[in-house]
């Protein structure tokens, strides 16, 4: 069975991060979208909520599942017999970022990394970026799912607009 981690923050997934996993979910018998738990600074949304979102938006894609991690990647990538990671490039950025990682998890567990480029209609596409825009009422509706979008109303309804 070949299966890949799809691994991120996901605060909150972003149409970018789903064109990535179904374009995955293709090439693949099986794609774990994993959750990281572990961040220092809290979220916008919890590990729960995150983890809600994703299988949301991937409830139609039949050989993704969904996962949370703590600790670190090549860990749990042994623990659940995944060889390989895929990573989203928007920029050479975030190719000078990733690479580093991806050859020092290799050094750490032998696990590969495979770089996806992302959708040109995504390359700007960050949930930070989402965020921010929501969190001043601004039109996220093309850059998320309707349900998270619903969610970041909610969330800032909740928390005001300097949460
Ligand atoms: O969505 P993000 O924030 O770009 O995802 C980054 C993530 C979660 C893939 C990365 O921070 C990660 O793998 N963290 C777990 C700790 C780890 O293994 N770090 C790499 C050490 S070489």
């Amino acid at each position: 069975m070949r299966r890949v981690v799809c691994p991120g923050s996901f605060d909150p997934v972003t149409n970018g991060h789903i064109d990535i996993i179904g374009r995955a979910a293709r090439q693949y018998d099986e794609v774990v979208a994993a959750v990281l738990t572990n961040v220092n600074k809290r979220g916008l949304f919890t590990v729960e909520e995150k983890t809600a979102m994703l299988r949301e938006c991937t409830a139609d894609m039949g050989n993704v599942v969904i996962s949370q991690f703590n600790g670190l990647l090549v860990d749990f990538c042994r623990d659940n017999g995944i060889g390989s990671i895929i990573r989203s490039l928007r920029s050479v950025s975030d190719f000078d970022y990733e690479l580093q990682i991806a050859q020092m998890n290799y050094r750490l567990a032998g696990v590969e990394t495979l770089f996806m480029t992302a959708n040109p209609q995504y390359s700007f596409l960050s949930s930070s970026l989402v965020r921010e825009i929501a969190q001043y009422g601004g039109d996220v509706s093309s850059l998320v799912t309707p349900n998270v979008e619903q969610r970041l109303r909610e969330k800032y309804k909740t928390r005001g607009e300097d949460g």
